[in-house]
């Protein structure tokens, strides 16, 4: 697939650099510098190359979204037009202080980002587990024990192609249900945040999130 990432910080420069690494092209966009862009391209080994969210958006597959909830805004604008993109979504809607969700409860950033794109196709995946565990999953992606991670969304397609990047990067994918879902799974995926930066289990704890067969 082509992915284009919008947000290429320890969220983005991970997951991309995973996805070039399991085969897919991929363009990382949107940080401060183009240099650290060209370094990310670079280490991923695989078809990466540096771009603007504008190319990172033409002729995607699939867009991951990994920038904090007050970029939003901007990184869409700077991506033009995302009708029938389908965007897999990181993003957590937190304040600036990262200290807590400003939408909860009866909303989600995932809805509140889809209907900012309404003609677009958004898949909420990734958010629950930290990026200090992404590279240690996909290396032990031949175990037959993989961790689970929840994606939730409204559109099958793109449901199905966020579960195939999300077995990529390791992960046994949980589909939770609609969009609607992720006003349950943010809250969740903020306590284990806390659990993982704050408890004394570390990252490992956060994603043990099981799926009971
Ligand atoms: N980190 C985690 O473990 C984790 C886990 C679950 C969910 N999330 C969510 O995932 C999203 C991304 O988190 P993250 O930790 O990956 O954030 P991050 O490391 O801060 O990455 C955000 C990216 O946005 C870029 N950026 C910020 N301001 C910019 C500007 N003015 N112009 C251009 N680029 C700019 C940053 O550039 P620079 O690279 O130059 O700083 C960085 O590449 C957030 O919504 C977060 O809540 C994160």
């Amino acid at each position: 697939m082509r992915i284009g990432i919008l947000g290429s910080g320890l969220m983005g420069g991970k997951l991309g650099t995973i996805f070039a690494r399991a085969g897919h092209e991929v363009v990382f966009s949107y940080a401060r510098r183009q240099q650290k862009l060209k370094k990310l391209a670079g280490d991923a080994r695989g078809k990466a190359r540096a771009g603007t969210p504008r190319e990172a958006a033409q002729d995607a597959d699939a867009l991951l979204l990994a920038v904090h909830w007050l970029r939003i805004d901007d990184v869409l604008h700077q991506a033009g037009d995302l009708a029938g993109k389908v965007i897999v979504s990181c993003s957590l809607p937190m304040n600036a202080d990262d200290t807590d969700l400003v939408i909860g409860h009866a909303s989600s950033g995932a809805e509140e980002l889809a209907k900012k794109i309404p003609q677009a196709k958004v898949v909420c995946a990734f958010n629950t587990v930290p990026s200090e565990v992404l590279f240690g999953v996909y290396q032990a992606r031949r175990k037959a024990n993989r961790p689970s991670l929840v994606y939730c969304g409204d559109d099958a397609r793109s449901k199905a192609l966020a579960a195939a990047l999300i077995r990529d990067a390791g992960f046994d994918p949980v589909d939770a249900g609609p969009l609607r879902i992720a006003r349950y799974t943010e809250p969740f995926a903020l306590l284990v945040a806390q659990l993982a930066y704050e408890g004394k289990g570390g990252p490992e704890l956060a994603y043990r999130f099981e799926r009971f067969k």
